[in-house]
């Protein structure tokens, strides 16, 4: 079996960062929206750094315009990730690129999404499910609204609530009102922290909103005490090395620390974060690690049962998945 063919579950998948360049530019001619200075000449986009990564994902956002338009991208996206060996996904989904995070607008995105990811899931059989994430730079008061919408529409498909955005701005503590509404609703959570915040942002993660896993969490490495809070607490990372390489915060794939967090104990799993922006794919990321660090497919098991472990689907949900991966050998 090739690295492209094994089973694999991502839980780190921004919807909108996931729309390859070609289906955002389809829809800005049809629209009629310039958006010629956010792609280079060859077609990617174009981005000097994290926060100008940020507004040009924005951007692109901008001529997702209507729960059909979501439609066809969750479609897009699944076709991609599932020719990738993808079996099950999490993507974060923001109300506020969904109909201005007004409810009943939101329903209307969401059922337009979860008809197409139920179409996707008869074709390929890749499942996907959704978490309602606010938007750290856009504020606390956003993220309420994210948060009613969240808790609305909190149930089998919308099964977590989290925060993405500029890690720069604010403190995770003044989104407490909103993750505790979510999970009074019964949604799981997760929150971007030590990425461009260092081992005290990740704590506060853990101490501030409470969250069970962290999106990127890598450095934690910058500090042992937490490696071994993390091991001792079974906290679980969402990596997107491919990611941290491209956006600079790590030189080479080599210098990654997420080896040395599953060397300590850490439950590690392993995502794309925003693929084409960062010329990735599933397969890439897997054969970057195979030979950064000698990954077998042993290796990858390991990780596909922590992401299954941690995944925020119900348990039915998990028993197929889990017959799915008995076909990965060891
Ligand atoms: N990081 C943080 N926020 C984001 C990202 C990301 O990669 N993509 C979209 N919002
Ligand atoms: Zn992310």
């Amino acid at each position: 079996m090739t690295l492209r063919e094994l089973p694999k579950l991502e839980l780190h998948l921004h919807i909108e960062g996931a729309a390859p360049p070609a289906f955002i530019r389809g829809l800005a001619q049809e629209k009629s929206v310039d958006l010629s200075k956010i792609f280079k000449e060859d077609g990617s986009y174009d981005f000097r750094d994290f926060v100008h990564f940020l507004s040009v994902y924005e951007a692109a956002t901008s001529v997702l315009k209507s729960p059909e338009d979501y439609a066809r991208l969750v479609r897009a996206n699944l076709e991609e990730s599932a020719a990738h060996g993808v079996i099950y996904t999490e993507m974060f989904i923001s109300p506020d690129f969904c109909g201005g995070s007004d409810v009943e607008a939101w329903r209307d995105y969401l059922h337009a999404m979860q008809e197409a990811a139920a179409e996707a899931e008869a074709k390929d059989g890749i499942v996907m499910r959704g978490i309602v994430t606010c938007i750290r730079h856009f504020g606390p008061e956003k993220a309420k609204a994210s948060a009613l919408c969240a808790a609305e529409t909190a149930g089998d498909w919308i099964t977590g609530f989290g925060i993405g955005g500029d890690e720069g701005k604010g403190a995770l503590g003044d989104f407490a009102w909103s993750f505790d509404l979510a999970r009074e609703a019964g949604l799981r959570l997760t929150a971007h922290a030590g990425e461009w915040g260092g081992p005290a942002s990740v704590r506060q993660a853990l101490d501030d909103i409470g969250v069970e896993r962290i999106g990127h969490g890598v450095r934690a490495i910058e500090d042992l005490a937490l490696v071994e809070r993390l091991a001792e607490d079974g906290v679980v990372l969402e990596v997107c090395p491919g990611s941290n390489v491209v956006l600079g915060l790590y030189p080479k794939w080599d210098r990654h620390p997420i080896q040395a967090l599953r060397e300590r104990g850490v439950k590690v799993t392993v995502s794309t974060d925003d693929p084409p922006f960062f010329h990735t794919t599933m397969t890439r990321e897997y054969e970057e690690l195979a030979r950064a660090f000698g990954w077998g497919t042993a290796d990858f098991l390991e990780i596909s049962r922590n992401a299954l472990d941690a995944a925020f689907c119900d348990a039915d949900t998990k028993a197929r998945l889990a017959d799915r991966l008995k076909d990965h050998p060891e």
